[in-house]
């Protein structure tokens, strides 16, 4: 491992014209995180190391992005090409340090291979990543001299020679400062995309009689880039993969792996199931044998041992303890704590709610800001009033309490252990009763009414 102090350098200031987007390239996420943050971690996992971002098209919102005080932000105004976004950063080193160059929208680079490039480097020369690739088209192109690296000829800047070269130029390089502001200070834009280039060192340095190490990628995933949404879901794609991989290994089925997106982490315990088109987001707990159905979305949650969770449900930051059963087509919009054995059913919709053992809202109910106790019953269509218009206010339930169908609780209200509420009850203050709680109506009878007839 290398023993100095490493610079790390990565450019982002481009706007990625190829994306077709108003917002910067690296902020596009892969698996619901931005590309540029991949890169940040693996640099920050190499020993020693100093991170320098490269930042111009749109900046600020990688910044706010990223908000992370370790890095050193260095502003490209302009971006006229590769090498000159370089140019702006070399001021701020010393002659005698290194640098790692690394690129915004290559975020698989893997920490194993930069430490190789690192380590390889020779005292006169610089070490430079390629790969050999069946489909080269897009990226630079190394051109060998008696088998000695020469220089990078750019994919738009190549004869139909050179475009049949299969060995491309990843962009990752490692060298010393001071041979970088020698080599960069003699380049020019005079190519056809008039920029820059970076990439226009490598034959100066050859011509100098400094040595190009080529290091290859330990996977070759590691060195796709991101330019357009094709590669963007393609990387997409090949991450999923790796991913669900791991997940089956460790004993989860999945019913469909080309239909799971995990976007965060998930940690299951034994015999865990989850059929198709189910997407898991932030930090999410399965314990043993959940079962998730298919369509549902779970963010951020922790969900306990025999839970099952019936198909197209929604649950975010909330808690199930064991045997809960949730859904079909049940929203657990925010912050809900369930305990055992508690059923939330068809089109109900929940939040900042907790409700006890055994305690069941089974059809098209909202219930929110609430504490509702054991065995409670909440009947089809019942709903906390819980909005005034400014203020959300608390709804308060004991323990086996029945709620008949179509009851409205307009909170503040409290109703003690044991009550029952006839169905259509519209509860206005708190109840204090085991007796049954109603509001008068009438069934009348309308004599020789008839339903219209149509005219
Ligand atoms: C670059 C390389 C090419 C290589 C490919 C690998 C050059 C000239 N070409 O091409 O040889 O095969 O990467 O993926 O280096 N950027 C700036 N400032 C600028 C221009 C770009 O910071 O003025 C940043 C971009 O934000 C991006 C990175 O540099 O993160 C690479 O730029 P991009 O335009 O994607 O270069 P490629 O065409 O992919
Ligand atoms: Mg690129």
């Amino acid at each position: 491992m290398h023993k100095d102090l490493i610079n790390i350098v990565i450019l982002a200031a481009g706007k990625g014209n190829r994306m077709c987007s108003d917002i910067p390239k690296v902020l596009h996420s892969i698996a619901g995180k931005p590309i540029i943050k991949y890169i940040v971690d693996t640099a920050k996992n190499i020993n020693k190391h100093k991170i320098y971002i490269i930042y111009g098209f749109k900046g600020d919102l990688i910044k706010k992005k990223l908000n992370d005080n370790s890095i050193h932000w260095i502003l490209q105004k302009e971006q006229l090409g590769t090498g000159h976004a370089i140019q702006q950063l070399l001021p701020y080193l010393n002659n005698n340090e290194n640098l790692l160059i690394l690129y915004g929208d290559i975020p698989f680079i893997s920490k194993a291979t930069l430490e190789q490039l690192c380590d390889k480097k020779p005292k006169h020369g610089m070490s430079l990543l390629t790969a050999i690739l069946d489909n080269p088209s897009g990226y630079g192109r190394v051109i060998r001299n008696n088998n000695v690296i020469a220089e990078i000829i750019e994919d738009k800047d190549a004869n139909s020679h050179q475009l049949n070269i299969k060995e491309i130029n990843t962009g990752i390089m490692f060298a010393n400062v001071k041979d970088v502001k020698n080599w960069l200070k003699r380049t020019n834009n005079d190519n056809v995309q008039k920029e820059y280039y970076l990439t226009d060192i490598i034959k100066i340095a050859y011509q100098d009689n400094y040595f190009i190490k080529a290091i290859h990628p330990f996977d070759i995933n590691e060195i796709k880039g991101v330019n357009d949404r094709i590669q963007l879901a393609n990387l997409e794609r090949i991450y999923q993969s790796n991913q669900i991989k791991t997940l089956i290994l460790s004993g989860v089925t999945l019913r469909d792996p080309d239909r799971f997106d995990l976007r965060g982490t998930l940690i299951c315990g034994i015999d865990v199931e989850i059929d198709v088109n189910v997407i898991i987001e932030g930090h999410v707990v399965l314990g043993n044998r959940v079962k998730i159905g298919a369509g549902c979305i779970i963010q951020n949650s922790s969900i306990d041992d025999d839970c099952n969770i019936h198909p197209y449900s929604i649950i975010r930051n909330s808690n199930l303890s064991v045997k809960c059963n949730i859904g079909p087509f049940s929203h657990l919009r925010n912050n809900a704590k369930l305990n055992h054995n508690v059923c939330i059913g068809n089109f109900v919709e929940i939040k900042d709610i907790s409700l006890g053992n055994n305690s069941k809202a089974k059809h098209l109910s909202y219930l929110g800001d609430s504490e509702i106790g054991s065995n409670v019953n909440i009947g089809a269509g019942s709903i906390t009033c819980n909005y005034d218009g400014k203020n959300k206010l608390k709804t308060i339930i004991g323990n086996d309490v029945f709620i008949g169908s179509d009851t409205q609780l307009v909170a503040p209200l409290t109703i003690i252990d044991n009550a029952t509420i006839a169905a259509g009850t519209t509860v206005l203050k708190d109840i204090n009763t085991s007796d049954l709680t109603l509001n008068p109506k009438k069934q009348i009878y309308k004599e020789n009414w008839k339903r219209p007839s149509k005219k």
